[in-house]
């Protein structure tokens, strides 16, 4: 058997794979592959599966370019970056990385709403810059969570771990969004359903996104959104870039519409929106939320697992379409 890898990735599934006495070659420059590129690798050999990044847009022409595959596995839990509608058509399996990530993003979540709340960045710029002159009564003040009402939009694996941290370790009120009602986990965290993501944004103190890119959830916060809610509240995002109007966003942030704003994800990844790095009431990080050690290793086995099982002929456990 055959792998392609479109670039490197922790060691200890393509280990799996190799043990397994499958030829595996791995794309080796350090960079994302262009198009042409990719196309290029794929046609170099008759791959029977692809692991790839949610970096590299899979559609039809990709597919195409290596008919014996079998699978595509995704090393990501998200996979807006394949078209699942060619992959059917060519009756490619599609997998994803679920589960092993889920605590690794939920603790991001944190590290930024935390963060942003507490100034972290701002007051770390500060005390760098040599402007900390000695305690004062005002200096820097930020906002608790503790206390305080959060807003999940999306109730997924992430969603409901971010809601349980917030609850269990800050005694946060919890309220919902998610196109699912979900009464085992509003019973178990006294979390309140919101039958529309409106009724979220008006009445959340912090608000943290957990949605996967679709069409229905592209732009899903947008100006009008950004106006509803609280001038104190906090807008945080580790779910995909273009599910907020980025350049609303900031304008938003520009205006103190809303308080801050705690970005992993960006809509034309790695570009930011114009005038968002020169803002102070925002942190940015660049789309690492799953990034630790223990998590990436494990995505790397997660991959390789599924590969595996569907080149063996049987159904591979993180089927996504
Ligand atoms: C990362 O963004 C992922 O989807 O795993
Ligand atoms: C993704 O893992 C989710 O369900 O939130």
């Amino acid at each position: 058997m055959k792998v392609y890898i479109t670039r490197q990735i922790p060691e200890s599934g393509i280990n799996k794979l190799k043990e397994k006495g499958y030829e595996v070659d791995i794309n080796s420059a350090d960079k994302v592959l262009s198009r042409e590129e990719l196309l290029n690798a794929l046609k170099q050999k008759p791959y029977d599966a692809v692991l790839c990044l949610l970096t590299d847009k899979i559609d039809k022409e990709v597919f195409g370019a290596v008919p014996t595959a079998k699978i595509f596995a995704n090393y990501a839990v998200g996979f807006d970056n394949i078209n699942l509608a060619d992959a059917k058509e060519k009756n490619v399996m599609v997998v994803n990385t679920p589960g092993v990530l889920t605590e690794t993003v939920a603790e991001h979540t944190f590290a930024l709403m935390l963060a942003i709340a507490h100034r972290v960045s701002e007051a770390d710029r500060f005390t760098r810059a040599g402007n900390y002159k000695g305690w004062a009564p005002m200096l820097l003040l930020g906002a608790n969570l503790a206390g305080k009402t959060l807003g999940i939009v999306g109730l997924g694996r992430i969603g409901s771990t971010v809601a349980g941290y917030a609850v269990r370790g800050f005694g946060a009120k919890i309220i919902y969004y998610d196109v699912n009602r979900n009464e085992d986990f509003e019973k178990e965290f006294q979390a309140e359903y919101r039958g529309n993501v409106d009724d979220v944004l008006k009445e959340a103190d912090f608000i943290s996104i957990h949605v996967p890119l679709l069409e229905s959830t592209r732009h899903l916060i947008n100006k009008e959104r950004l106006a509803m809610m609280k001038p104190t509240a906090y807008l945080v995002n580790t779910s995909r870039g273009p599910v907020i109007d980025e350049q609303a966003l900031v304008e938003a942030l520009k205006n103190k519409i809303i308080k801050g704003a705690a970005l992993d994800v960006f809509e034309n990844e790695p570009a930011l929106a114009l005038g968002l790095a020169e803002l102070e009431n925002v942190i940015l990080t660049p789309h690492i939320a799953s990034a630790t050690e223990e998590t990436r290793s494990k995505m790397s086995d997660i991959a390789a697992e599924n590969i595996i099982v569907a080149l063996e002929g049987r159904v591979p456990p993180n089927l996504v379409k």
